[in-house]
């Protein structure tokens, strides 16, 4: 085939010939013709002037939000951990608002598993420049909360042999595998990871309001653990996290309908597992008598 009429070819790929019209108008026979197009099409250059059913990036989160931000309100917010927590913080033995901050930590320890995929993130240069310096500002925050374990003789040896409850390890792995597979889903996610906790962002030396903290002071938790849980809250306020799903999806420029439907599929599953996350800690820490590390180790 010549040049000439590879290019004749190329320019009738404008959505306005038909296959059966194009053999003739360059001639050439339908099998090369094909060997032409069909390349073309799986590489995404023949337009079909279709319209695409589409919406913005930030449209397409919004209602993801509504649902997320409704599942986590029925699941999360008035599920058993967090109704105790807020309407009952007197009558939980301390150890759960101790395992709380445990569970928390190996949360943080593994938080590269999921934050760090996204450093690499092939598509946008912006996309990446963000994520990047969301790592950076998340990196070591486990170190913040290290501190709480002190007063109870835990040292991070301790929880380096310690395994996280499995609903913890569930959320992790779940986290992990959309931060590989559903990039995108991830992001959506990490609004709700960091913002709902923190029920208003506070100013410079406010104190962070955030209903963990206020139960741990109405159920007179030892401040020496609070103070530092405390200290992470306020790092996470400043930062202003709970916007960041926002601020990515303000640089993705369109969403199609299915993966908008794919994501509202999946976002029932992130938070039945964040739910179980917080009510698994009710569940374990609630009995005194069962120890608040488990080690890993031959015994
Ligand atoms: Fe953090
Ligand atoms: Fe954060």
């Amino acid at each position: 085939m010549s040049r000439e009429q590879l290019l004749r070819v190329l320019r009738h790929l404008d959505g306005r010939t038909k296959i059966s019209d194009l053999s003739h108008l360059v001639d050439l026979d339908a099998d090369r013709l094909h060997a032409i197009i069909e390349p073309a099409v799986t590489m995404g250059l023949v337009d079909d002037l279709s319209t695409p059913d589409a919406r913005s990036g930030l449209a397409a989160l919004s209602r993801l939000e509504d649902l997320l931000n409704r599942l986590v309100d029925e699941l999360v917010f008035r599920g058993p951990f967090w109704r105790a927590v807020t309407e009952r913080p007197e009558s939980l033995h301390h150890n759960v608002y101790y395992g709380f901050g445990l569970e928390n930590w190996f949360f943080l320890y593994q938080e590269t598993f999921f934050d760090g995929p996204l450093v690499s993130h092939p598509t946008s240069a912006a996309l990446r420049a963000m994520l990047q310096e969301f790592y950076y500002e998340e990196h070591r925050h486990d170190d913040i909360v290290l501190r709480a374990f002190v007063p109870l003789g835990i040292g991070k040896n301790d929880l380096q042999r310690a395994r996280p409850l499995p609903t913890t390890t569930a959320l992790i792995n779940l986290l992990s595998w959309w931060s590989r597979t559903d990039p995108l889903f991830f992001m959506a996610t990490i609004g709700i990871l960091e913002g709902r906790l923190d029920v208003d962002g506070a100013g410079e030396d406010e104190p962070v309001y955030d209903s963990f903290l206020e139960a741990c002071g109405r159920a007179g938790v030892r401040e020496d653990f609070v103070q530092p849980i405390r200290a992470h809250a306020k790092v996470n306020a400043s930062h202003d996290h709970g916007a960041v799903s926002r601020e990515l999806f303000a640089e993705v420029p369109g969403v199609d309908r299915e993966t908008e439907q794919r994501w509202h599929g999946k976002a029932h599953l992130f938070v039945e597992t964040y739910a179980a996350f917080f009510n698994g800690v009710l569940d374990y820490y609630s009995r005194p008598d069962r120890p608040l590390l488990r080690p890993v180790g031959i015994e």
